[in-house]
């Protein structure tokens, strides 16, 4: 089966922060690993968003251009991700020119097929600098929470509003005062769409609760028609007469990439785009966190209906709360919480992985601190799994150098059958997107093999039995790296290498069988503990 997996594109003004990698790529990546395992035919795509106001605002900080800034971040953030194990097929910036052709292919065809409205709209302006100003160029007040807010979505709520209801408007620039002024742009007339969306959401299934919740909810309202050009001037110019001066809304051209990334890795690797983008059995999984849910449910899949063009909508929609520290979403626009930069400096990739996949926000939002950090790596990564493995490896080779195969055949032993059910349940969680629920029942299972090597003591034991005993934890111990190599993929390589293990040859279903044995390496330590 043919299945295309995307993770929102992180804007690429700044690095990114642990909350985009565990809003959308990480879980993105867990969820595309785990496909592949499972043997399905798998092309994970992202790239850098590299339009926007924002880039305005940092460039004039830095002294730059908002290419410079857009290509420079590109190739570090390129970097980091592979420092961090994220197995995209491809990465790909919006800035391309092959998203250029595709943004101008829809804007005509929308316009064509009369989704596009003129209106005129009275505009943020500053007298001082002299310009209009993008919404990202307005900060104020939220009208809703009283928090800071930067454009028209609440970077702390995360709700939507209208430029005019900022409380107390000021200039990022300049810190001056905001008038408003008549502007001309061009809007998607989204009211059209109302009918054929709530039918695409209504028979969606699969979807994550949190992003059924915020569509529905946001198709309730009632639709309105929406801006998709800006007064800027970074960005792909739009190709109409009068609009010359004025550029596609970012959030226009970002999510095409999804399009063009992919006729990008096909042009490259001799496939065909029509079998991923005009194929009806090629399933499309999309990853984002909660403020990016309704581009996803409702706007692009406008676009793309509107084309009348056949293009696939989503399959499934996976989007997650946040990821709180003390109280604050990591948030890059206001360069809260720790870059993954930083991050990986201090522990590596797997540690990292391994406690987001643990809080992954899959409905409410969830806290990180350094303390609950140094607890789950100790308590759970360390001490139950890696200290499992381990021992278990370390026993086998001392006294077998070989997960050894027991003469006679001995059935899987009481204590370890409902393990049976476990992987059935494991299997189940990632299939759902429930990683959390993945990562509990995968400690679950790996304290009931810990029991079973504790309690049948093979050190006192000799001959079949402890072959037994060694044939069957050394199994256990095979099949929890399997089932951990979505999250850990560095710990898993490891422990496939003690195994003298294929890792290409290995295959999700392996983690419910009980057939291997072989020679072993000796093996080493596996998780360090923090101090
Ligand atoms: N850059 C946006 C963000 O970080 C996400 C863009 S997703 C896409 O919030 F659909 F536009 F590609
Ligand atoms: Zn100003």
């Amino acid at each position: 089966m043919k299945k295309l997996i995307t993770s929102a594109l992180p804007y690429v003004h700044g690095v990114p922060h642990l909350g985009n990698i565990i809003g959308s790529v990480l879980p993105a990546d867990v969820y595309a690993r785990f496909c592949r395992l499972r043997g399905e035919e798998v092309l994970f795509i992202c790239g850098s968003d590299s339009h926007g106001t924002m880039f305005e605002i940092a460039a004039e900080r830095r002294n730059t251009t908002p290419k410079k800034l857009a290509y420079e971040n590109h190739k570090k953030v390129i970097e980091i991700f592979e420092k961090f194990k994220l197995s995209f097929d491809y990465y790909g910036i919006t800035d391309s020119e092959t998203n250029r052709e595709f943004t101008y292919h829809i804007f005509r065809k929308l316009d064509e097929n009369g989704y596009i409205k003129e209106k005129e709209v009275e505009s943020a302006y500053c007298e001082r600098c002299n310009r209009f100003l993008p919404d990202r160029f307005i900060e104020g007040k939220c009208p809703f929470c009283g928090g800071l807010t930067r454009g028209d979505q609440c970077d702390d709520c995360g709700k939507l509003m209208n430029i005019k209801e900022i409380i107390e408007p000021h200039c990022v620039l300049c810190n001056g005062e905001i008038t408003f002024k008549k502007t001309r742009h061009l809007f998607l007339d989204l009211p059209k769409f109302e009918k054929e969306l709530f039918d695409f959401v209504k028979n969606s299934r699969g979807w994550s609760k949190l992003a059924k919740k915020e569509t529905l909810g946001f198709l309730k309202q009632g639709l309105k028609p929406r801006a998709i050009t800006r007064d800027a001037s970074w960005g792909f110019k739009v190709p109409k007469k009068n609009y010359e001066n004025k550029v596609f809304y970012v959030w226009f051209d970002a999510p095409i990439g999804y399009l063009s990334f992919t006729k990008e890795w096909c042009l490259k690797n001799d496939q065909k785009f029509e079998e991923w983008w005009k194929n009806e059995k090629t399933k499309l999984v999309q990853f984002m966190g909660k403020d990016n849910t309704i581009f996803h449910s409702i706007i692009f899949p406008a676009m793309l209906l509107g084309c009348r063009e056949n293009w696939k909508l989503a399959d499934r929609l996976i989007s997650c709360g946040w990821l709180k520290t003390e109280g604050i979403k990591f948030s890059k626009s206001r360069g809260k919480g720790l870059t993954t930069e930083e991050a990986l400096k201090k522990y590596p990739a797997d540690y990292w992985r391994f406690v987001l996949v643990s809080l992954y926000p899959e409905q409410n939002d969830s806290v990180f601190s350094i303390k609950i950090f140094k607890e789950t790596i100790n308590n759970e990564f360390a001490d139950i799994i890696g200290n499992f493995v381990h021992r278990v490896l370390s026993f086998c080779y001392s006294n077998f150098k070989e997960i050894p195969r027991p003469d006679i055949f001995y059935p899987i032993p009481e204590e370890i059958k409902e393990l049976k059910n476990i992987f059935k349940t494991i299997t189940k969680n990632f299939e759902e997107c429930k990683f959390r629920e993945a990562l509990k029942n995968i400690i679950h299972y790996c304290k009931i093999s810990n029991a079973y090597f504790n309690n049948k003591e093979p050190w006192k034991k000799e001959g079949e039995e402890k072959k037994e005993i060694c044939f069957y934890s050394g199994n256990l111990a095979k099949n929890l790296a399997i089932f951990l190599y979505p999250i850990v993929p560095n710990f898993s390589e490891k422990v496939f290498d003690f195994l003298n293990l294929n890792f290409k040859k290995i295959r999700w279903i392996d983690s419910a069988e009980f057939n291997f044995s072989g020679k072993i390496k000796k093996p080493k330590p596996l998780i360090e503990k923090i101090k």
